[in-house]
């Protein structure tokens, strides 16, 4: 291979030195900008931008059909599930006059593979207890959640304690409820926090320059904190920094993978939810004249929800684009809630070199990725100020009394569930 020489003008030995180390300075940073400028990378920025440039993608809305341009709506294709969700599975909620008019509606897009969305189908109030599981249930032991390798978090959960510390009367002393903040992370565990979503948790207030590594369950990138090591926090605040938790078999974040001999179930619920999911989308795909281009022939019946993610987004956090690969059983779908504000959503292929499809998720919204789309690059490159009024402090909820705490948080959150199975099929073996 040819070595390039310095030019002939520079005399010194020292000058010499210089220049190669220039040279070598410059095509590594040449390097690192065509990386961080992948097609996803630049959606990703372009959608975070608040002004609008020629690269940021259309957000497809399947909701309002009519809100795409022509080209977008075009690609949009109606399917019939093959359930009715709220039959099959009251936790979506009661039937009634709404439902009737919608119950087999979901949407493929012509370009994305695999992916089937469907329209929310949960009433207000199922919503409502979804976000409470979610909040209340979920986070109490024996799930893990972001904040137990950097805090001392009772096994009740950050929930309960900042719900307790809320019906401490001002003049109350509520120092018991206080939370220490870990001096070492958990037996070296590299557990991401939230600064940093690839690497160790970085309370440097350094924002991570890692964004494009692979990992195979991104964590969300939030404002970065700047604890001080012997802090004692308040739920208040505590609550506000939960990004994630873990459902069923329990997530190791340093080997990615799974940690097999903790079989804990999915919560009974999001394991019905998620079921029901499965059943209504075995055998959608993309038909045309000549036959299917793609079709999800998972059988929904062996579907095993055997592992999930509950993230917690404020509303500047993002997930930055990753493929969740830890399954052993890439074939049956990752099925996918969301819950509280909107938010834009990314889904690529199976690298950042291709251009992502941006979708607009709200409260309710599923989606269940099959096929090619299991194993996409996906994100959320951005949070959107703006929920629905049902979800807000003030609205009565029989079955739920204290939903005002519950309001107010998710009045600036969104929260995605999304469950796995994890191990594959016995029936297929
Ligand atoms: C994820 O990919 O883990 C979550 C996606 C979402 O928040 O919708």
């Amino acid at each position: 291979m040819e070595t390039l020489q310095p030019p002939a003008h520079l005399k010194s030995r020292r000058q010499k030195e210089m220049w190669k180390r220039q040279l070598l300075q410059n095509v590594k940073e040449r390097q690192k900008a065509q990386e961080s400028q992948t097609p996803f990378r630049i959606a990703e920025r372009s959608l975070q931008s608040k002004v609008a440039t020629p690269d940021r993608p259309p957000v497809v809305d399947f909701t309002n059909l009519e809100n795409n341009p022509p080209e977008v709506r075009a690609k949009l294709i109606r399917v019939e599930l093959s359930h009715d969700l709220r039959e099959i599975c009251p936790l979506f909620g009661r039937t009634d006059d709404d439902w009737s008019k919608r119950r087999s509606i979901a949407y493929i897009h012509s370009d994305i593979e695999g992916l089937i969305f469907i329209p929310n189908p949960f009433t207000e109030s199922a919503q409502r207890q979804l976000i409470y599981n979610c909040l209340q249930k979920y986070t109490q032991a024996p799930n893990s959640s972001s904040l137990d390798a950097h805090y001392e978090v009772p096994a009740e959960g950050v929930w309960n304690l900042y719900t307790k510390s809320r019906r401490c009367a001002s003049n109350e002393d509520d120092s018991q409820l206080l939370i220490s903040r870990k001096s070492r992370s958990n037996n070296g565990q590299k557990i991401p926090e939230s600064a940093d979503p690839y690497d160790a948790p970085s309370t440097s207030g350094q924002q991570s320059t890692s964004i494009e590594k692979d990992p195979d369950i991104a964590d969300i990138k939030s404002e970065p904190s700047l604890h001080k090591p012997s802090e004692l926090l308040h739920p208040s605040e505590l609550i506000r920094k939960l990004r994630w938790v873990s459902l069923g078999y329990q997530y190791n974040w340093s080997e990615k993978t799974y940690f097999f001999d903790r079989p804990i179930p999915v919560p009974e619920e999001a394991a019905k939810l998620s079921i029901a999911i499965a059943k209504a989308v075995e055998g959608i795909g993309y038909r045309q004249d000549d036959g299917f281009r793609w079709q999800n022939n998972y059988k929904g019946d062996n579907y095993a929800p055997e592992a999930g993610i509950v993230n917690y987004y404020q509303l500047k956090d993002t997930l930055m684009a990753h493929v969740d690969r830890s399954e052993l059983n890439m074939e049956a779908p990752l099925i996918s809630m969301s819950l509280g504000h909107k938010c834009i959503y990314l889904i690529g292929e199976q690298t950042r070199d291709i251009k992502p499809h941006a979708i607009l998720l709200q409260s309710g919204d599923v989606m269940a990725m099959t096929g090619a789309s299991r194993s996409a690059f996906h994100g959320v490159p951005k949070i959107l100020d703006d929920g629905p009024s049902f979800l807000q402090p003030g609205t009565i909820d029989e079955n739920i009394p204290d939903w005002d705490v519950y309001g107010e948080y998710v009045s600036k959150a969104r929260i995605n569930l999304n469950i796995r199975q994890v191990n594959v099929d016995s029936s297929s073996t």
